[in-house]
């Protein structure tokens, strides 16, 4: 039985409490709708004057936008850095004391950081990467666990322009070798190791591995996280801390142009290779941190847990720029949520007093998944609003969430955005918006989402179609790092004008916007992007493999799971073995989170006159077993008629 099953019956309209509103960052319908209307009508003046009042600037910027679609210049002519806003100005501005950063790793060692600690460690890593010889405009590839040593390194990279590109270290050494290379990265940072379910991460073997085919790498810095033995290479392995004994904290934050590269962050896209998204500095920084004031509602006093890995966007949006924009505390755990128990989120939450939590569905699925004693032990009342993303919220998680979690007194913010879109876009104000629950509700100021048809036509309220953005806005994606054609053709050619977002979404008559999911050959497994095209190059690699077509299959918690079709060459022996090595082999090539759960073993795949993978009907054959969808273009249907009935020999 799946949880929805189980009989759910949630509140249609969910009100904010007064108490709510009268404490919020913005209070009320009528705030949001004033707020919404001044910033369609007049855009660029909305986003110019917050970013006035909310940045710190070097040299004021002389217009907001340049906008030259698809190409976007968002306040043109000015001077900040990243760095500086988000430690600096907060450090040296009646916040030094205050904790910018609370730490716990998996085996139980706390740290909390203060803004004026916080501006001392960043900038003598800003001095070590100098030292190293690294130029403004050089780029770092960070692969670190969730310790705040990955923040400090990404805030050192801003301080001195370096663009980076995190890469979640889930990703195998394959995964990361393919990114540093792109990137023609000049700096990986990186650590021994870290912890998850107590057994360690190797990180720097991985990224030894990936070096050997990485030319452009100059250096390594290696935080000793686990102090577990890892070869360093002379001259080109660093250890922090031995770096860190000659810096010094003299280096000022340099002023760059509002539209300097602040990072790159791959994403799956709808081709083997992930598409580099490539983020600037001033308009990202504005976005990341209104949204985190007029969303996550964060105040002074709260302390802000948002559980995403840094190498997510989500990390870097919610974990670190947003909240540190704003002068805000920021919870980061390394480890797993069910170690060294299942209640190690509850306990969390207990110790630190978390007040705002910030994660996703498939981990409220999972948690609800061992039973309500584990939150029952801890007392959950410091928590006064929730937050979900990276997929629809289910009604069971939703309600779970809200009362179990929240005490039926949380707000639940079900947040709809992309790795592209590098803030929140379509969200609840908690002070502001009813909830209706599974609905992002609507959209943030300054978007203009509409819901098209096949032509770009809107569609009546209810309909369901293709989710598109009218305008652009200050946190966008700029371009896909090396490849401006590919950007145009992903994002803005299907709709002229439009942004793609990619999703199919309905709204409804009170313009409440439903995301129903991906249209792409995208899956979402656990809230990550997964290219079905990029676990089919993996697959193709391997010697036994001759065709392979990838879908996504409904799963209980992960949302969904990768379920792959494979033809063998006439070669392969073992079948049996084989299963499991694919799913090993494709670990290996991307990382542990992309390992199928399923793969069946098939003579050939359907496939159009014209030779494409018909993968909508496999989607179909792992749905629900059937195919009622159009098969006039299928060449072979007794290929099809198999791949249905194998599943019910299984
Ligand atoms: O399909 C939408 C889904 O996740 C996609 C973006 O994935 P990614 O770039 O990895 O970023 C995830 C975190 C921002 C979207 O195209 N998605 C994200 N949030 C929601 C969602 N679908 C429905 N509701 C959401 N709140």
């Amino acid at each position: 039985m799946t949880q929805d099953a189980k009989h759910v019956s949630l509140p249609t309209l969910v009100p904010p409490s007064d108490e709510f509103v009268r404490q919020a960052n913005v209070s009320g319908m009528d705030a949001y709708r004033e707020m919404y209307a001044r910033s369609v009508d007049s855009t660029e003046e909305f986003w110019g004057q917050l970013a006035e009042q909310e940045l710190h600037w070097f040299q004021r910027f002389e217009k907001p936008l340049d906008w030259n679609p698809p190409f976007a210049k968002w306040f043109v002519g000015g001077k900040l850095n990243v760095c500086y806003n988000c430690v600096d100005r907060h450090a040296m501005g009646g916040r030094g004391n205050k904790a910018a950063i609370i730490f716990e790793g998996e085996p139980g060692d706390q740290r909390t950081i203060t803004y004026r600690e916080l501006q001392r460690l960043v900038t003598r890593f800003a001095s070590s990467l100098l030292e190293l010889g690294m130029k403004t405009g050089d780029r770092a590839v960070i692969y670190m666990p969730m310790i705040p040593e990955a923040a400090i390194a990404m805030l050192g990279c801003a301080r001195l322009g370096i663009p980076h590109s995190v890469v979640f270290g889930g990703f195998s050494a394959e995964a990361l070798k393919a990114r540093i290379q792109d990137l023609e990265a000049s700096v990986v940072i990186t650590t021994d190791g870290g912890w998850r379910r107590g057994k360690e991460i190797r990180l720097k073997d991985a990224v030894d591995e990936a070096l050997r085919e990485c030319p452009t790498v100059r250096h390594t810095v290696v935080y000793q996280r686990t102090g577990s033995e890892v070869k360093m290479e002379k001259g080109r392995d660093h250890w922090w801390h031995v770096l860190d004994e000659s810096a010094n904290e003299n280096v000022a934050a340099v002023e760059l142009d509002s539209e300097h590269p602040l990072f790159v962050l791959y994403t799956s896209g709808t081709t083997g290779k992930p598409k580099g998204i490539l983020h600037t500095s001033a308009g990202y920084l504005l976005q990341s941190a209104m949204t985190t004031k007029w969303v996550l509602d964060l105040k002074e006093h709260d302390t802000y847990w948002c559980t995403a890995d840094v190498g997510w966007v989500t990390g870097h949006s919610y974990v670190v720029y947003g909240p540190l924009a704003v002068g805000a505390t920021t919870f980061m755990y390394e480890g797993a949520p069910d170690t060294p128990a299942f209640d190690r989120w509850w306990r969390l939450i207990d110790k630190y007093k978390i007040s705002v939590l910030y994660t996703s569905p498939t981990a409220i699925r999972a948690l609800i998944r061992q039973g309500d004693h584990w939150p029952e032990r801890h007392d959950l009342t410091s928590l006064r609003l929730l937050g979900s993303v990276g997929e629809p919220i289910n009604p069971a998680a939703w309600d779970w969430y809200y009362r179990v979690i929240g005490g039926s007194r949380c707000p639940i913010v079900d947040t709809w955005w992309q790795t592209e879109t590098g803030a929140m876009l379509i969200s609840p104000m908690p002070g502001a918006t009813p909830l209706k629950p599974g609905s992002g509700t609507m959209p943030m100021p300054g978007i203009v989402a509409e819901i098209v048809d096949n032509h770009g036509k809107p569609v009546e309220d209810g309909r369901e179609g293709f989710l598109i953005l009218k305008k652009p806005w200050p946190s966008m994606l700029r371009t896909i790092w090396g490849d401006p054609e590919r950007y145009q053709d992903q994002y803005w050619s299907r709709f002229p004008g439009y942004y793609f977002t990619g999703d199919a979404a309905r709204k409804d008559k009170d313009g409440y916007f439903w995301v129903l999911g991906r249209v792409d050959d995208v899956m979402n497994v656990s809230g990550h992007r997964l290219s079905t095209m990029e676990i089919e190059s993996a697959l193709v690699k391997h010697p036994a493999v001759a065709e392979a077509a990838v879908v996504g299959k409904p799963h209980e918690i992960t949302g969904q799971a990768v379920c792959c079709f494979v033809t063998l060459k006439k070669s392969a022996t073992d079948v049996d073995k084989l299963g499991l090595e694919l799913r090993q082999w494709v670990a290996h090539e991307i990382g542990a989170f992309a390992r199928p759960e399923e793969i069946r073993f098939t003579d050939s795949l359907p496939k159009t006159r014209s030779g494409k993978i018909m993968r909508r009907l496999l989607r179909e054959i792992v749905t629900s077993n059937t195919v009622a969808g159009d098969v006039t273009t299928l060449e072979d249907m007794n290929v099809l008629t198999s791949l249905a009935s194998q599943h019910d020999e299984d």
